[in-house]
């Protein structure tokens, strides 16, 4: 471990709004530095001025992921990491952590910024729900794809009614490969760790609630997740509240790249997004129309997403805004994705609780 004195800033700039003074620089901590800690890791580092990113924590500590960095506190033990004086803290551990590290922000008043799923069971949300209406500290929930600027147009062009009377939402969501099995095994499933969040997208796009779901799925792709009790496969079909239909398709295995499409249909017409490819370059021969290949997987297909979202929280907690998605965002999807789950197994449409 690591510790050099943090240069810190003491001029008070503005208030949060809470009761609380926020320095010249906004303290933040990562607690997790996997795949997705490393995205936010280097967003903050590289577009935040006034972010500091003063402690990461994770048990297996890659030093090569500060080398050159100045992150003036590196941990291995999350204890030591909670002791730290930070406005807030980005949780991208694995997801059984995230509940217990929430709990233990909130005792700290940190502002959080929780990667999907906050947990595996719809009454910890509930618990975490409750801990924050009595505690002012904002929560928002990393659903990154609302950031997307694909996804968001489509959803502002929803608002405006000039679709007409949607019909029905298509979400196309294909991961290029599995993710390791370890991450697989602590991962809550298909449902709750990959469809979730195009239960949240959508809501999102449809900006009405899910009211039923109906879940088929299975594994045409790897048995090794017939061992824990995974898929790999699904067609869900939703009923939303404003009387509307959406169909998702979700892949482990896309052997062409990361497949992410949405597509809205109204009265009015259709709006849809195309994949992003490499580059936008066109081979036009004698053999057909060449594209790139598409992005390989999340780092790459939703990297703006990921800074937006950040930004986001940051001017969430600075100039003490409504943080979006929140704990309601959390709890609609994970109950969707419960109800997906449940819906498999019973062969029959579930209702979506809204507690
Ligand atoms: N929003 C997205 O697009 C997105 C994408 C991928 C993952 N995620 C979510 O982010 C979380 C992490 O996923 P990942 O893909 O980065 O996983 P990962 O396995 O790559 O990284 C997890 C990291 O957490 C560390 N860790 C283990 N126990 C810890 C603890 N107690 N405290 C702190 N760190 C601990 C591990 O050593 C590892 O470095 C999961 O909840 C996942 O669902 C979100």
């Amino acid at each position: 471990v690591r510790k050099i004195r943090p240069k810190r800033d003491k001029k008070t700039k503005s208030q949060l709004g809470l009761g609380k003074e926020i320095k010249m620089t906004f303290r933040l901590g990562i607690i997790g530095a996997g795949r997705i800690g490393r995205i936010h890791c280097d967003n903050i580092l590289s577009l935040h001025k006034k972010a500091e990113l003063l402690a990461i924590c994770d048990p297996r500590l890659d030093h090569t992921l500060v080398t050159n960095k100045s992150i003036s506190h590196l941990f291995t033990q999350e204890d030591d990491f909670f002791c730290q004086n930070l406005d807030a803290v980005i949780i991208a551990s694995p997801t059984p952590c995230h509940k217990r590290q929430i709990e233990k922000a909130i005792e700290r008043r940190w502002h959080i910024l929780c990667e999907k799923p906050l947990d595996l069971t719809l009454d910890s949300h509930l618990e975490i729900r409750d801990l924050l209406s009595k505690n002012q500290v904002k929560f928002q929930i990393g659903f990154n794809r609302r950031f997307d600027n694909d996804f968001a147009k489509i959803a502002d062009y929803q608002k405006t009614g000039k679709l007409g009377r949607p019909y029905y939402v298509r979400i196309t969501s294909r991961d290029p490969g599995l993710p390791s099995m370890e991450y697989l095994s602590s991962s809550g499933g298909m449902f709750l760790d990959m469809s979730i969040h195009d239960f949240d997208m959508a809501r999102f796009i449809m900006n009405s609630d899910i009211s039923e779901i109906f879940a088929r799925g299975g594994v045409l792709t790897d048995n090794r997740l017939l061992e824990i009790d995974d898929i790999d496969t699904a067609i869900i079909t939703l009923k939303f509240d404003n009387g509307t239909f959406g169909v998702i398709d979700n892949s482990r295995s896309a052997t062409y790249g990361y497949d992410q499409r949405v597509e809205l249909f109204g009265s009015q017409g259709s709006l849809a997004n195309n994949n992003h490819h490499t580059t936008t370059v066109e081979l036009c021969d004698e053999k057909g129309t060449h594209q790139e290949p598409l992005l390989d997987f999340f780092l790459e297909r939703y990297q703006l997403s990921y800074a937006a979202e950040l930004s986001a929280f940051i001017d969430s907690c600075i100039n003490n805004k409504a943080p979006m998605p929140d704990i309601s965002d959390a709890i609609h999807a994970i109950s969707a994705a419960i109800a997906a789950k449940e819906s498999l197994r019973l062969h029959q449409p579930v209702k979506v609780l809204k507690p």
